[in-house]
């Protein structure tokens, strides 16, 4: 049976389950999937041109049909930004999910075109700020997450943002499983947004070699570059990794760390190099041990967390 949250029922979808933008890899087909399964996915614009985006939003809609719901992730950093926001708008995309820059200028022109906007926020300060502009819910990221990330963690900023915030907060970071989204809906979360579990979809385009090499990864085999230089992004442990942080941490100049860090997330992700790239990936890795269909994913979340949640009442 489907459940009730603040995030079912903003987005219509019969689970509270998000998967995540992930640059390069989430895209049309498995933010379709999700569609299917009762929950939402998030096509990525990081990585992918605006055409691409658009090709994938088609691609979404075609498969999926009207009265679907599926997100784009606009990535403020990026420098075709305003040409994505532009084609979220014409296509009239559900919602989109804002990240890596400040969202509050963006969220009055997607209202206007009817695009639900969700910002992605690393504390309690761009919390408010982002409630306060009339933001729809918004996505608390601790640093457990694969990719960039703040400095804070998901329990941490759970504790710090729910009592502040009234719109609907969704919880990222670390969760794989029914475990973790009980945890999250327990503590006042409306729903979860995950990424490292579903780059073991079936119908994730992640090069196989990254997917192997993150069946293969256990909980100490996750790092973080750029710690230092306020660019934290966390992925496994690898030749990259090792060189970077030998650099960052002896003190290379910050253009010196950006030259070594270019490419690498396509590397890894695209062309299957899992030790001279980087591949992203979340902290919670030791039961991430094979590859399924998006439908059956969504299935053992669900019914992990409700038996989770059944156990509950008798926990005191
Ligand atoms: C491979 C990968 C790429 C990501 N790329 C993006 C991105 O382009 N934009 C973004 O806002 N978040 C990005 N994220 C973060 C996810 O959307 C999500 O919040 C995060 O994966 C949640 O943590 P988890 O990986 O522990 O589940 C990425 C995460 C991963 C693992």
């Amino acid at each position: 049976m489907a459940w009730k949250t603040g995030i079912t029922r903003l987005l219509s979808i019969d689970y509270p389950i998000i998967q995540g933008g992930m640059a390069y890899i989430s895209d049309g087909l498995l933010a379709a999937a999700m569609a299917h399964s009762g929950c939402a996915g998030v096509i990525a614009s990081g990585g992918f041109s605006t055409d691409q985006v658009l090709e994938e939003i088609r691609r979404a809609k075609d498969i999926l049909g009207p009265g679907k719901t599926f997100g784009v992730n606009l990535m403020l950093q990026m420098p075709n930004k305003d040409d994505v926001a532009q084609v979220i708008c014409d296509e009239k995309v559900p919602f989109v999910t804002i990240g890596a820059g400040n969202p509050v200028p963006w969220l009055e022109p997607f209202h206007h075109a009817g695009v639900k906007c969700i910002p992605v926020v690393p504390s309690v300060k761009l919390a408010k700020r982002v409630q306060h502009a009339g933001a729809d819910a918004l996505v608390v990221e601790g640093m457990e997450a694969g990719g960039h990330d703040g400095k804070i963690t998901l329990m941490a900023l759970l504790e710090n943002v729910l009592p502040e915030i009234e719109i609907p907060v969704i919880a990222a970071g670390g969760i794989v499983d029914g475990r973790g989204i009980a945890a999250a809906l327990v503590m006042g979360a409306s729903g979860v947004q995950m990424g490292t579990r579903f780059m073991l979809a079936e119908e994730c385009r992640l090069h196989p070699k990254a997917k192997k090499t993150l069946i293969d990864a256990e909980d100490t085999d996750s790092t973080v570059t750029g710690f230092t230089t306020k660019d934290s992004v966390r992925g496994l442990k690898n030749s990259f990794s090792e060189k970077y942080l030998k650099a960052e941490y002896s003190g290379a100049p910050l253009s010196e760390l950006m030259e070594m860090a270019k490419g690498t997330t396509r590397m890894a992700a695209v062309d299957g190099d899992t030790e001279n790239g980087f591949v992203l990936a979340g902290m919670s890795l030791t039961h991430l041990t094979k590859i399924q269909p998006v439908e059956e994913i969504v299935e053992e979340l669900i019914i992990s967390t409700e038996k989770c949640l059944a156990g509950a009442p008798h926990l005191i």
